[in-house]
């Protein structure tokens, strides 16, 4: 049975991924700063356990690997999934927004994979798959601290691929196309407000339509995308970015 810790399994995409990695399975340790949401979705795994950490807390990012490997007993696959975003305009850009949006979607990343990968390099094997975003890869000027956040996130799982290579342990990404979560609702609001559109409905449908497979994804979709990277994909695979966008993120 493998085990796999996951980061921000209490809603969203997190979610989905811990229960499909349920449904194979695995056991696992659901991190999240949200007590009651991860308990729901324990609920729903079976063999889960809760921990509970604000991974932006100074040594949240070690502690969630540390609780969660004693939980575990050992961990085979980590999911850097926990992410945050605010739209706001270029020339409104707040000190806060960048702290947020940086420790944890980058710093929080490269800490839980340092010490996930000492953890991995003892045991000589484990994957880790890091969740970016296409928005890595475009010029978004009112959301800047995201895309540079998740451009961040490249660097990381390349770096670490190299760094973790010679244990036998693959760090590769998964950048997700739009899925309905609180995130993303909340964020396309903003955008919206930002352009002075109050016609959301016409926003959003043209925001689709710039997807080039003309539809929006689910967290489903995207989560069998992540086990399949740590359950399936050869072990030569690592270092590799996989584009699970519909199209959006095609350069
Ligand atoms: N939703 C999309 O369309 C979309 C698109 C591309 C990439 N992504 C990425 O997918 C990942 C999941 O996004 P989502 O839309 O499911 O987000 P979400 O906001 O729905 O869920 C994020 C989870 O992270 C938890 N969390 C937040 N701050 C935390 C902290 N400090 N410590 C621990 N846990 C914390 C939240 O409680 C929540 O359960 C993120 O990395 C996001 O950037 C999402």
């Amino acid at each position: 049975m493998h085990s796999a810790m996951i980061t921000g399994a209490g809603g969203g995409l997190g979610r989905a991924t811990a229960l499909a990695f349920a449904a194979r399975g695995c056991a696992l340790a659901l991190v999240d700063i949200d007590e009651p949401a991860a308990v729901d979705v324990a609920g729903a795994c079976g063999n889960a356990h809760v921990i509970v950490q604000d991974l932006t807390a100074p040594g949240g990012a070690e502690a969630a690997v540390a609780r969660s490997v004693a939980a575990l007993g050992a961990l085979d696959i980590v999911v850097n999934n926990a992410g945050y975003g605010a739209g706001e305009a270029f020339l409104d850009m707040r000190e806060t927004t960048w702290d947020r949006t940086l420790d944890l979607n980058l710093k929080a990343v490269a800490l839980i994979c340092a010490a996930a990968g000492r953890h991995m390099r003892d045991r000589g094997s484990g994957r880790i798959v890091n969740v970016t975003s296409p928005a890595s890869r475009m010029a978004l000027p009112n959301y800047l601290a995201y895309a540079a956040s998740k451009a961040g996130v490249d660097a990381v799982t390349r770096a670490a691929a190299v760094a973790l290579a010679p244990f036998g342990i693959t760090v590769n990404s998964v950048a997700p196309g739009m899925m309905d979560t609180a995130m993303q609702r909340i964020t396309e609001r903003q955008l919206a407000a930002i352009e002075g559109r109050n016609d959301i409905d016409v926003f959003l449908d043209e925001r689709t339509r710039r997807i080039p497979l003309g539809r929006r994804t689910d967290c489903e979709t995207v989560a069998s995308t992540i086990v399949w990277l740590a359950l399936h994909a050869p072990d030569y695979i690592t270092a590799e970015r996989m584009n699970a966008s519909g199209g959006l993120d095609k350069d």
